[in-house]
């Protein structure tokens, strides 16, 4: 029952259908069409509630917006007293717009354009994370003229050593994310100076999909040793933000522990660096993404070819595939791949299963198993797609961006439209004009 880990809460299976939040999979795709995301509002809330039970009262959560965005997540996020982390003035917009109070908002950005540092500036975004030294003298101009006093984070890029994809490790000195700890302790002084701004704490982020827990023992030890000798630079209360980075399992064998293990590996770490007798009072903050909402939610699709390749292996083709998830293209992610209709049956012939677009590299999985009679027209579902999918999406050959869908208790409520095709040509300004 591995997949069961990789699954919504809700899912369910009866009678040869397949449901979730109580509302039949088949009748929601035949409704609102596909390919759709679907999430499992429920699961999503309890999610929130398994961090704040796992972290306790004290420290801030703030969910990595760049995983998954839209009005009605915000809105969880709010009741449920987190913060959010943003990485432009776009991301901020639909934060606020959603109500999500500025102070519970948290900036970061290794390019940060000016325009956007000074919208932060001048609205009063909660935390600026700092990624180089220069930042320091243009957040302590624009406070100078703004009149606002913005408290920053210094972001830290300690060799932590995290055991993960290349293309989502952040420390190291590959990573072009913030600063080693000899500049870091540079900038620390130059941001005590300056008196625009409120050096506020630390932040560290050692990568995405961090599977091995103990990387968060030595993220916490790297920061309590960054800031001791600095002790004096920091207010009373330091922050000391661990980024986020928690696992999840994609595939049925995906090995991902959960939020209590990651929890205590930062609790665990800051208790065996001993942070409280040597830093005094600090405040900790973990900005979590993937972990929060990735599971929560599948894609549904629909089958629109069979074949069998040149090799001899049969193939199927869905209606989406690289715009509404890259992360098969860009990670070579594979996922699972599960059968909506003929869902009674055994799921014992193997497929490679691809999308509509024309990249050899748009493949949701080389080896899925479904149903023998799995054809055109057939609905199937492919879970773990909360997070990095939609925020990703683009409009790649035309396609207009899925909807997302909330279902809870047997309704349905479309918390993001599926865009029209005057979405898709809303910017282009020459498009009616005369031949
Ligand atoms: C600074 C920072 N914090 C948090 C996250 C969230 O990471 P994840 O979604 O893997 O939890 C990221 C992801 O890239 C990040 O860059």
């Amino acid at each position: 029952m591995t997949l069961k880990r990789l699954l919504p809460e809700s899912w369910e299976q009866r009678d040869g259908r397949v449901f979730l939040g109580g509302v039949d999979l088949a009748e929601l795709a035949e409704e609102y069409g596909t390919p759709a995301f679907v999430t499992d509002e429920a699961h999503l809330v309890s999610r929130l509630a398994s961090f704040r039970s796992a972290f306790g009262d004290r420290a801030a959560l703030v969910y990595a917006g760049k995983a998954f965005l839209c009005g009605a997540l915000v809105k969880h996020l709010v009741r449920a007293g987190w913060w959010i982390d943003v990485v432009s003035t776009g991301e901020l917009e639909i934060a606020t717009r959603a109500g999500m109070p500025l102070g519970r908002t948290l900036m970061h950005g290794n390019a940060k354009p000016r325009s956007e540092m000074a919208e932060a500036v001048s609205r009063g975004v909660g935390r600026i994370v700092v990624d180089h030294p220069g930042e320091i003298d243009v957040l302590d101009r624009l406070a100078r003229t703004s009149g606002t006093r913005p408290a920053v984070l210094l972001r830290l890029n300690a060799d932590v050593a995290a055991e993960t994809h290349e293309k989502v490790k952040t420390t190291g000195d590959r990573a072009q994310f913030g600063m080693d700890p000899v500049s870091a302790a540079a900038a620390a002084a130059r941001a005590d100076e300056a008196v625009g701004i409120e050096l506020a704490g630390v932040h560290i982020h050692v990568g995405s999909q961090i599977r091995d827990p103990d990387t968060y023992r030595r993220a916490a030890s790297a920061v309590v040793d960054f800031v001791e000798p600095l002790r004096a630079r920091f207010p009373e209360r330091v922050d000391l933000d661990l980024g986020g980075g928690m696992p999840v399992p994609y595939l049925r064998d995906d090995d991902a522990p959960g939020v209590a293990a990651f929890a205590g590996a930062v609790l665990g770490g800051l208790d065996t660096a001993r942070a409280t007798d040597r830093l005094g009072d600090y405040r900790l903050l973990v900005e979590p993404g993937r972990s929060v909402v990735a599971t929560s939610t599948i894609t549904l699709y629909r089958v629109e070819a069979r074949k069998r390749l040149p090799s001899g292996r049969e193939m199927i083709a869905v209606d989406g595939g690289l715009s509404d998830n890259p992360r098969p293209a860009l990670y070579g992610q594979q996922y699972e791949v599960l059968a909506v209709a003929r869902a009674d049956g055994p799921s014992d012939t193997r497929f490679h299963v691809v999308g509509r677009h024309c990249e050899t590299g748009d493949i949701i999985n080389v080896d899925a198993s479904l149903p023998d009679a799995t054809a055109p027209g057939d609905v199937v579902a492919v879970p773990s797609t909360g997070a990095y999918a939609y925020s990703m999406s683009s409009r790649y050959n035309g396609l207009r961006r899925p909807p997302v869908l909330y279902v809870r208790e047997g309704g349905v409520r479309e918390v993001v439209r599926r865009e029209t095709f005057d979405d898709l040509v809303s910017c282009d300004l020459d498009i009616a004009s005369r031949l």
